[in-house]
Order: C-alpha cells, then sequence, then structure tokens
C-alpha cells in the first residue's frame, strides 16, 4: 500500500471500517512507518522516560522507530517488541493475536498503541499478569472532533478517558499518575 498519510481521509476511514470489521492489525501501513512522520511523537516519549526512571529494565510494547529508547538512562536495558521486526532485538508480536510476550522487564510502556488495538480489555488483563508498572498513552474521544477523525487516523476504538480509567481498574491496576499532555492525548503510569 501507499504510505497511509499518503491516501485521501474517505480511503483512510474505508480502510480503517474494513480493519474494525475483519478484527485485523494494518500491518501493511505499520511495515512503512519509517516513511510516516513520528517527530511528533518524541515530546511524549520523553514524558514516558521520566516516568520510567526508577524501572532498570523497560519493555516497549509496539516500540515503533525506538525514540524511547534513546531517552531512557543509558543503563536500563531496553526490550522492543513490536507487529514489525524493526531490528535484530525486536520480539514480533500481533497484539490483536497473542498477549504481550513475557520478558524479564518488570515495567511496560504502551505509546501510541492502544488506539490500534480491538480488544484494550484483554490486552490490559495480559499486561497484568507480566508487568508491574505500565506506562501508556491514550488519545480519549472528548480530545477528537469526530469518530470520523478518529478512522482517518487509524484508530478502531473510541473510549473517554474516564471509560479508559474504569477500563484500567477493572484490569487490576491502579492509577499512579495521569497527565494530560498536549490536549490530543493523556500519558498514565499504572501501577500493580
Ligand atoms: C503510532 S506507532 C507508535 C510508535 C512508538 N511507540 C512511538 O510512540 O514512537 C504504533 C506502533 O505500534 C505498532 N503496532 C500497531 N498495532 C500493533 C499490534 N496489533 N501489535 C503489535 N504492535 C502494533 C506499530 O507497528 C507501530 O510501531
Amino acid at each position: 500500500m501507499k504510505s497511509f498519510y499518503d491516501l485521501d481521509e474517505s480511503a483512510r476511514v474505508a480502510l480503517c471500517e474494513q480493519v474494525i470489521a475483519e478484527k485485523r492489525t494494518l500491518s501493511e501501513r505499520w511495515e512503512r512507518l519509517a516513511v510516516e512522520s513520528t517527530n511528533g511523537w518524541s515530546s511524549r516519549a520523553g514524558a514516558a522516560a521520566e516516568l520510567l526512571v526508577d524501572c532498570p529494565e523497560v519493555a516497549d510494547l509496539g516500540c515503533g522507530m525506538m525514540a524511547l529508547e534513546k531517552l531512557l538512562p543509558s543503563n536500563t536495558r531496553y526490550i522492543p517488541v513490536d507487529v514489525v521486526k524493526r531490528d535484530d532485538r525486536t520480539i514480533v508480536v500481533d497484539f490483536n493475536k497473542d498477549p504481550p510476550p513475557p520478558t524479564s522487564a518488570r515495567a511496560a510502556v504502551c505509546l501510541g498503541l492502544l488506539p490500534y488495538l480491538h480488544d484494550v480489555r484483554r490486552f490490559m488483563v495480559s499486561l497484568k499478569n507480566q508487568y508491574s508498572v505500565v506506562v501508556v498513552s491514550y488519545n480519549p474521544i472528548e480530545f477528537s472532533n469526530s469518530v470520523t477523525q478518529r478512522r482517518s487516523h487509524g484508530w478502531v476504538n473510541d473510549y473517554s478517558w474516564i471509560e479508559l480509567e474504569s477500563l484500567f481498574k477493572a484490569a487490576g491496576w491502579n492509577i499512579s499518575t495521569a497527565n494530560n499532555l498536549d490536549g490530543q492525548q493523556v500519558l498514565w503510569r499504572l501501577n500493580s
């Protein structure tokens, strides 16, 4: 496929609705991530790194171009996980099919990942079974103009801030911090 954002808005919405109907991952988009502009995500990675300074090992779930790695303390063991093999270290998993992999890390981070998952509740329950700290971002629906706008980004779910926090709690997580980053997304640190 062309780079996702080279498609016009109606084509992106149609593709996203198809992905929702089929409950699949748009892997062909993620294989081309390097050509999508990811610069806007570095401030989010910086805020996440600050919340992870006390974690000696971090599993980056949906690691993308691994902007986070360079922002963590240099002695942090970094474990990249993604649906696409980003480098030789990457553990390849599709979270729409399989749970997060067991790793030696107690902390996981999910930046810009939850909007692409069809069963966020199941994912958060699986995370709870393996990790004691999670730093996670999400774009709540009240920060969007419309559901159509969300679909045009490829986002397959539509939680409000309060709904997502209820889901986190139902999955067994305690909310340690919640920060409105830029009026578009919230960054939480969750503890078990
Ligand atoms: C919006 S990018 C964010 C990348 C990175 N976390 C950041 O903030 O710069 C989403 C990342 O999640 C990965 N991803 C999307 N759906 C996934 C899935 N079902 N299973 C595993 N990884 C997925 C993509 O390959 C991509 O690297």
